[in-house]
């Protein structure tokens, strides 16, 4: 059974091997995907290639897939894996090279690819919700692009498991950008609001499912700039993301958020994510 695609090639995870020079390695010069995958049909594959288009041309790499040759191999990886939902990790870095800052000309992108069980959360926490702190968004300015340099990310993902919570969201001047590893949707006096998608956030698949759900359902949305005292007030809080779909935040910084349960608006959108999914 070949669960990794390396440069090529098929192969068992213990066989694949990445040089110590690749810049991925080095540098975290690289871009990545993760896809969710039902029944062994990958969901939303379209959005997620064109993300991994503008991350490439975002860090000026061209793309060493063709979308044919994409599609070949994730089906491939998809079909041979052992469980039907799966996550499906594709991640392209600037290839091998001595250690330099400045782009090496004429090497070969290293390209990556691999499926494992997609493990969905507790169903307590769909149940109950789950905690979240907030934190100064002290990431970089090109937060639009999927690059594996996440160590930002890792720190503030760390923040909240040390704080007891699941997930940080992160405030840029005032504002809410979005979480460590997902997106926010607010319910605010009953309008559905999330923050606009610019190179602050990364333009989330699920998130963009969801509303596109929104709409379809009558709810009215609001895509707009979020202040850290309506991120407070709001009734409900959820986060998005491929391999979490929708959870409802219930505490926030250890105070209760609406009534401390996940609130209807989002849960009508998580049915109806079931229901396309
Ligand atoms: C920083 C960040 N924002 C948002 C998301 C959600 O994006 P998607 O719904 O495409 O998984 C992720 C997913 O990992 C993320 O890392």
């Amino acid at each position: 059974m070949s669960d990794v695609y390396l440069n090529g090639e098929f192969m068992p995870l213990e066989a694949a091997r990445i040089p110590v020079l690749d810049r991925g390695f080095i540098f975290g010069d690289g871009v990545y995907e993760v896809v969710p995958v039902y029944g062994r049909r990958p969901l939303a594959w379209d959005r997620h290639w064109q993300r991994l288009e503008h991350s490439l041309a975002g860090i000026r790499l061209a793309n060493p897939l063709t979308r044919a040759a994409a599609d070949a191999l994730i089906m491939r990886l998809i079909e041979e894996a052992e469980t039907e939902d799966q996550s499906l990790y594709l991640q392209i870095t600037r290839g091998v090279a001595p250690r330099d800052h400045g782009f090496p000309v004429l090497v070969n992108p290293t390209v990556l690819a691999l499926s494992k069980p997609l493990s969905m959360p507790p169903a307590s926490w769909l149940e109950s919700g789950v905690n979240a702190v907030t934190h100064t968004d002290d990431r970089w300015y090109h937060c639009d692009l999927k690059t594996t340099a996440l160590l930002a990310n890792v720190l503030l993902r760390q923040q909240a498991l040390d704080r007891g919570a699941v997930e940080c969201l992160l405030l840029r001047e005032g504002q809410v950008t979005e979480g460590a590893a997902s997106n926010v949707v607010l319910v605010l006096d009953g309008v559905l609001v999330t923050p606009p998608r610019n190179h602050l956030m990364l333009a989330g698949i699920t998130l963009a499912l969801v509303l596109e759900l929104a709409q379809r359902l009558g709810i009215s949305c609001a895509e707009r700039p979020i202040s850290d005292a309506e991120l407070r007030r709001a009734q409900e809080i959820w986060l998005t993301s491929s391999t979490r779909e929708m959870l409802p935040v219930t505490c926030l910084d250890g105070h209760v958020v609406g009534n401390g349960l996940p609130g209807p608006v989002g849960k009508r959108l998580l049915a109806a994510y079931q229901e396309l999914k």
